[in-house]
């Protein structure tokens, strides 16, 4: 039943991507595009730890996030990617619900859709076919989501459930600023045990400035927040108990971050909140 899990599926783009779990309709495991080396982390926290802009207070609400949707479809049928209005906006409370502690809000102000076959089977980081899709379609500043659905059918993204830009990215591409995820991991949709609608949380996440909850596995900052255990690898469906580092702490499971199953995802740390109302408020001007 099982695939193999695309870790490699990520191809080098002057963005950094995270490359989160890849999954399609028959049946694979988790995997993101979102995939900095440590390198790339080093040299995005230099510049952060020299920009930042320290958040109203911990307790503040931020938001609501301007979100644009941006539907590509092959065809008119779910299948084709055309999903229906319901999920989309089923989507947004999901992760309004995922947002509510750090407190974080989400709040969709558009709706494209746009069939174009080539987009929908092709889209991957990196490739001619993203770089058309977001040119054409992506709209607001630096503070605003887009969420492009598509079908990562082959290329590039093949498998993918999804992969984002991060803050610091924006500066030097603001085009290709976003997040595009595999259309049937909305809520609802086909890619079970993927489809409560937690691949955007965790894409969003990214987009917000959260790493991986194993970046970096056991050694050195990790994901750069301290509350979120050290973990050696990424966790796959809902492992209890499952801890990979000797330092203090079973791997966090159910965190937004890491590459479980949707139902077994509930959580963002207090540590992650300060960080990502950090990060956007340095590189989104959102506060
Ligand atoms: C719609 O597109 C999907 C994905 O390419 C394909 O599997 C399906 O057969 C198409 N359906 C029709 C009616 O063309
Ligand atoms: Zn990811």
């Amino acid at each position: 039943m099982f695939r193999s899990i695309f870790f490699t599926a990520f191809v080098a783009i002057s963005a950094v991507v995270a490359s989160p779990a890849v999954v399609d309709s028959t049946g694979g495991q988790r995997t993101c595009g979102t995939v900095p080396t440590d390198a790339e982390v080093a040299r995005m926290e230099a510049h952060f730890a020299a920009n930042k802009v320290t958040p109203k207070s911990d307790a503040a609400a931020v938001g609501p996030v301007p979100v644009y949707f941006h539907v590509i479809y092959a065809n008119t049928t779910l299948s084709g990617g055309y999903v229906p209005d319901s999920q989309i906006t089923n989507q947004i409370s999901v992760m309004n619900t995922a947002y509510a502690s750090v407190p974080l809000s989400w709040s969709l102000v558009g709706t494209t859709r746009t069939l174009n076959a080539d987009w929908f089977n092709n889209v991957g980081p990196g490739t001619s076919q993203q770089t058309a899709m977001k040119t054409a379609l992506r709209q607001g500043g630096a503070n605003a989501l887009n969420v492009y659905t598509v079908g990562f059918k082959s290329g590039a993204g093949a498998g993918l459930l999804g992969y984002s830009t991060f803050p610091s990215d924006y500066a030097g591409n603001p085009t290709d600023d976003g997040t595009v995820i595999l259309y049937s991991s909305l809520p609802g949709g086909t890619s079970s045990p993927y489809n409560l609608g937690q691949t955007l949380t965790h894409e969003a996440g990214h987009w917000v400035g959260l790493y991986h909850t194993f970046q970096g596995g056991c050694s050195g900052s990790g994901d750069s927040v301290s509350d979120t255990p050290a973990e050696a690898s990424a966790a796959f469906g809902c492992p209890t108990g499952r801890d990979t580092c000797s330092t203090a702490g079973v791997d966090p499971i159910h965190n937004f971050m890491d590459y479980t199953d949707d139902s077994c995802m509930n959580q963002f740390t207090a540590g992650q909140a300060t960080r990502l109302k950090s990060q956007i408020a340095t590189y989104r001007g959102i506060s």
